[in-house]
């Protein structure tokens, strides 16, 4: 694998930007889409032709094995722009290492890391314009991979394409959300894909999300295949449950994602000295804390999602109401992520990364 490289990246500007056709204050999420993107193919064994060039249409064969096999993962990140002008991405290494962990997984090339770095500042740098300043605004930055080879053999491919695209974003949930704990579909197993950012991951989960949808919740919280005794993770959040003042989430296993939301908001609960607990979370506990009133706060962590809170959760036909806490945990991370995020406080961590 050629983990490094010395090549340049072509890069083709736009005649005319699209950016005054955008209304920024009402995107819907992931529609909209920068004017430039970056694309990458794997051939012959290398990385080849890194290229930056309008956003547009591409032409691949309908043989291609990503259509068939689903061969593709993906990451999700975001830049940010403080007031001063400057944009800032967010712990952007995690997302580099988890794409070729995912990739792994996936039997697919891992990127190299001068490339990555390259496209993605580069880009960020050129449509720098489509991130707009105020908390809550982002561009969201999707990096991802597929198997481009012909033919459908059922075998992974040897030729594949990496692509970013940039969307401009606001909110992924407005409000708060309602979710279902899963008792009967599943969104992983053991020695699965739930670690990867694999596209079919999300796919699978889009028919029981959509019978939760008809009942008037947004979210499933996966829970264990085998017994269903255990909760894991939304899909697209990982899930925090407070009961009193523990914090307590399911430790990163090969059925869930290691979000880069997730790790920070553990960090600033540890630093914090709130008392968390990664370990395997029983649906029976929090239904019981849930009753007897210890449970203060359920919220999801994710990129797109940041920190949202839950204000209902059902279980076996019984829906349980929970008090959205102004002051709670919650919104205390959130907080404090988007601070940092935003350039409005000290990195005490040093997880912001200055682009432009
Ligand atoms: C992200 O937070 O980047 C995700 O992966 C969620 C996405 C599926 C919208």
């Amino acid at each position: 694998m050629n983990s490094s490289t010395t090549q340049k990246i072509d890069i083709q500007k736009v005649s005319t930007s699209r950016i005054g056709d955008v209304d920024f204050d009402n995107l819907t999420f992931g529609s909209t889409f920068s004017d430039h993107m970056f694309e990458c193919d794997y051939k012959d064994g290398e990385w080849q032709n890194p290229t930056i060039k309008p956003y547009g249409p591409l032409t691949i064969s309908p043989a291609a094995k990503v259509f068939h096999y689903g061969q593709a993962v993906f990451e999700g990140m975001k830049a940010f722009k403080d007031e001063d002008g400057k944009v800032w991405l967010f712990r952007p290494e995690e997302n580099f290492n988890r794409i070729n962990r995912s990739s792994k997984r996936m039997a697919i090339p891992e990127f190299p890391k001068d490339i990555f770095f390259e496209a993605l500042t580069t880009l960020v740098k050129m449509d720098k314009d489509w991130v707009k300043p105020g908390l809550g605004n982002s561009l969201y930055i999707r990096p991802f991979v597929m198997a481009t080879q012909v033919g459908v053999s059922a075998s992974p491919s040897t030729e594949y394409k990496f692509m970013i695209l940039m969307s401009p974003a606001q909110a992924y949930y407005t409000g708060d959300v309602k979710v279902v704990i899963a008792e009967h579909y599943s969104r992983s197993a053991n020695g699965g894909v739930g670690a990867a950012k694999a596209a079919g991951n999300y796919g699978a989960q889009f028919f029981p999300t959509n019978l939760a949808r008809e009942k008037g919740f947004q979210q499933v919280i996966w829970t264990d295949a085998s017994d269903h005794k255990y909760l894991e993770e939304a899909g697209t959040m990982n899930v925090f449950f407070r009961v009193n003042d523990t914090l307590l989430t399911a430790p990163i296993s090969d059925r869930i994602l290691d979000g880069v939301t997730r790790k920070s908001v553990i960090a600033i609960a540890k630093r914090d000295n709130i008392n968390v607990e990664e370990r395997p979370v029983l649906v029976s506990e929090i239904v019981e804390a849930a009753k007897n009133g210890s449970l203060k706060e359920i919220f999801g962590a994710g990129t797109a999602a940041v920190i949202s809170p839950v204000s209902a959760f059902s279980y076996k036909e019984t829906v349980y109401e929970l008090e959205m806490q102004k002051n709670g945990f919650a919104t205390r991370f959130k907080n404090e992520l988007m601070n940092i995020q935003y350039n409005r406080s000290e990195d005490p961590f040093g997880w912001r990364f200055e682009v432009v």
